[in-house]
């Protein structure tokens, strides 16, 4: 680092923050001939690539669309993702030779391993002439005479690339809305998402004889409604249907979980007690849920099922259906994959991801108010707009 006072180096582009957003801007930018210098406090590049997807890296998902996020602005995130596909990075990963499979949902993630993909993108930097600068701090941002210096860089261009406020153990810090604040861009309120819910002490102890359960779900709560699996936990409620339903989920809001999606258990109960009359409710429920969720759903009912009208069929049908529960909170940045909010898109351009009152100051990936749902669909933000900002810088 430059002492204090000395000539800085120059460069065309600061890009700050060595993340997924952040290489593949340098990337583009560095292939155009453009003098690229990368600033990151950490001591690796792409450390949230790295332990992504179980160490897989879910890096894309083949159903991308601009639906898949939520942001202020649901059109803002348009433009980037038509320009760079799913299948644009499908192609980079093939020119490395990176093998990638289909998980579920369009989810794809490598076969290898998560340090492919981070050594790819170091490569590539490399090749292109970036000038990556790990363990530094930036220290205050300089502005002067339309030009920024950094860490005793000067460029006419600066890349805010620092992410969101999830995982700060791994070095997530907000510094991207500090620096917004400073050049007068607009903040949304920034919340954890995809993340674990929790329930006060008297409901989590309702649940306890749940804890390490899976069932396949449909989570809802308001409008917003997906159907993958859910997960007890000692904690509350993780999996990823509840992890989606976390990024739609607000204080004082409850959420309902349907056990047997697409199913009827009020006919089937009905049906059953024609046949097998003598068995109890949750054996019979057994057959189609968990035995825990099963118990918990019968909820101690005595006698046997040729015992139950009519309608107390009809409210365990209810119960399986539309199973009411109140989140208090979240596990919060702590294990949130994704910070929701962030840099307001009022005050960026859709293209080029560049402020529009600041000239040369852009933001790019999570650090942006457009957060992705799960299954790939953040990377895919993450390259698409580091993509179009490395177009222009
Ligand atoms: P990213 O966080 O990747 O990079 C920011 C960089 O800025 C970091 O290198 C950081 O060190 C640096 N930085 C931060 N503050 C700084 C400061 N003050 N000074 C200097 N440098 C600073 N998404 C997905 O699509 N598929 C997946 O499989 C997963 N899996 C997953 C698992 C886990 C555990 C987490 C926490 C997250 C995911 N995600 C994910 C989300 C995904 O990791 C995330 O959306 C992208 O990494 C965002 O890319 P960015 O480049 O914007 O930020």
């Amino acid at each position: 680092m430059a002492p204090a006072g000395a000539s800085p180096r120059t460069a065309d582009v600061i890009v700050l923050g060595a993340g997924a957003a952040g290489m593949m801007c340098a990337v583009e930018a560095g292939r155009r001939g453009r003098r690229v210098t990368v600033i990151d406090h950490a001591a690796s590049p792409g450390e949230k690539i790295r332990i992504s997807g179980g160490g897989r890296c879910n890096f894309t998902n083949l159903s991308t669309a601009p639906d898949r996020f939520l942001s202020g602005n649901p059109r803002f995130a348009a433009s980037a993702l038509a320009r760079y596909t799913p299948q644009d990075f499908i192609a980079k990963l093939a020119r490395h030779a990176i093998a990638w499979h289909e998980k579920t949902l369009g989810q794809l993630f490598c076969d290898g391993s998560a340090r492919d993909v981070v050594a790819m993108l170091v490569r590539e930097m490399a090749e292109a002439g970036v000038d990556l600068r790990l363990s530094t701090d930036p220290g205050e941002i300089g502005h002067a005479n339309g030009r920024f210096r950094v860490a005793g860089v000067e460029a006419p261009s600066l890349v805010v690339a620092t992410g969101g406020k999830s995982i700060p153990k791994m070095g997530a810090t907000g510094l991207a809305y500090d620096i917004a604040r400073r050049f007068g861009l607009g903040v949304t309120a920034t919340r954890p998402a995809l993340v674990p819910l929790t329930f006060a002490p008297q409901e989590l102890a309702a649940l306890a004889p749940l804890a390490g359960v899976a069932l396949p779900v449909r989570a809802t709560c308001g409008r917003a409604a997906f159907d993958e699996a859910a997960l007890f936990t000692h904690r509350g409620l993780s999996g990823p249907a509840i992890l989606q339903i976390s990024s739609y989920w607000r204080e004082g809001e409850a959420i309902m979980l349907d056990l047997l999606p697409g199913g009827d258990a009020a006919a089937a109960l009905k049906a059953a007690r024609a046949g097998r009359g003598r068995q109890g409710v949750a054996t019979v429920l057994c057959a189609a849920l968990p035995r825990a969720v099963a118990q918990m759903v019968a909820g101690g009912m005595a006698g046997t099922l040729a015992d139950q009208p009519d309608r107390t069929l009809a409210a365990l049908g209810e119960r399986v259906h539309r199973w009411t529960l109140r989140p208090v909170g979240t596990e919060g940045y702590r294990t949130a994959e994704v910070t929701l909010g962030g840099v307001d898109t009022a005050g960026l351009d859709s293209r080029t991801m560049a402020a529009k009152s600041v000239p040369g100051l852009h933001v790019i990936g999570e650090a942006v108010d457009v957060t992705g749902w799960l299954g790939g669909y953040n990377f895919q933000w993450a390259w698409a707009s580091g993509w179009a900002a490395g177009q222009v810088v």
